[in-house]
């Protein structure tokens, strides 16, 4: 599998991240291509990974085994609309683009198409995403191999059966490092106004976090049997833990996360058409 021709449209973020994984997982940099209209991240690309780099989309996917859409989703149409004549009828198709669907993407570049959607997140950056994937009908066994393969490479994965679930997934991972950012954020002010100085309270705010998460993956037990571990009766922890249930935590969380799954639905509806 890691010798199979890669190509990608858009070499932004997403693209850099994913790119960096399969080369650290010896995929062969020569059999990667990516194309973007901007010669200084080609350039970088090239340089820092060895990997093939062009300006025109046609010629990237010409050999493609697998071809990577990771352009933004206003993008898509039109890029998709210009590649659907140059594509090779059997390369599998994976969506990077947020939103986009399956049908949308089949009108533009043809219904025989072979399609995985993908829903990453930016801890791909460092190998750590997690990523929701899609595969639309048609799309065989082998394929869906070689998709979970190219984005194990940033972080682990996990395949949803109906389509619609990827606006939960990106209510979860795909937004959920930002939920994450502000809780530190919130966490590392009131350790500030605790007395502590901003870089400490940064540092072990940061720490936990990462610490709890390793935790967390280390041991299969219920989240809430971690939680009840350290919250001893009549200590520390009960008391802020109290707190945050008296305010509604949980709830806030649904609230939010059905906000994003909504932006999420009325995005594609608008994006798709
Ligand atoms: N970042 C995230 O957290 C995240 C999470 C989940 C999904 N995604 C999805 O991942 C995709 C890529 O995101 P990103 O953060 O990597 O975006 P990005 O950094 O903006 O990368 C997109 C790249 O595509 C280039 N591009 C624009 N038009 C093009 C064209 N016609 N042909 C080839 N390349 C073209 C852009 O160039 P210009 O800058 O010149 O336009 C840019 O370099 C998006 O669809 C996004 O929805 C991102």
């Amino acid at each position: 599998m890691n010798s199979l021709n890669i190509a990608f449209i858009g070499g932004g973020n997403m693209a850099r991240s994913i790119v960096g994984g399969l080369v650290k997982q010896d995929y062969r940099p020569e059999n990667i291509c990516v194309s973007d209209p901007n010669p200084p991240k080609l350039e970088a690309l090239a340089a820092d990974f060895g990997i093939r780099v062009n300006s025109d989309n046609t010629l990237t996917v010409a050999e493609a085994a697998v071809v990577i859409l990771a352009v933004k989703p206003q993008a898509m149409k039109a890029v998709c609309l210009a590649l659907r004549p140059h594509l090779p009828a059997s390369a599998l198709i994976i969506s990077i683009a947020a939103g986009i669907s399956c049908t949308s993407i089949s009108q533009w570049l043809g219904a025989e198409r072979h399609l995985v959607r993908c829903m990453p997140n930016t801890p791909a950056l460092v190998q750590m995403g997690a990523s929701g994937l899609f595969a639309a009908a048609g799309v065989t066994a082998a394929e869906k191999a070689m998709a979970e393969h190219i984005m194990a490479a940033v972080g682990t994965v996990a395949w949803v059966q109906d389509e619609d679930l990827l606006h939960a997934v990106t209510a979860v991972s795909g937004s959920g490092p930002a939920y994450f950012f502000l809780f530190l954020e919130a966490m590392a002010q009131a350790g500030v106004q605790q007395g502590l100085d901003p870089a400490t309270a940064r540092h072990l705010a940061v720490q936990t976090a990462a610490g709890a998460a390793r935790l967390a993956q280390a041991d299969n037990t219920e989240l809430a049997e971690l939680r009840r571990r350290v919250t001893s009766p009549g200590g520390t922890t009960e008391k802020a833990i109290a707190a945050f249930e008296q305010r509604h935590l949980r709830e806030t969380v649904d609230i939010a996360m059905q906000a994003c799954a909504n932006r999420s639905r009325e995005l594609a509806e608008l994006l798709g058409r």
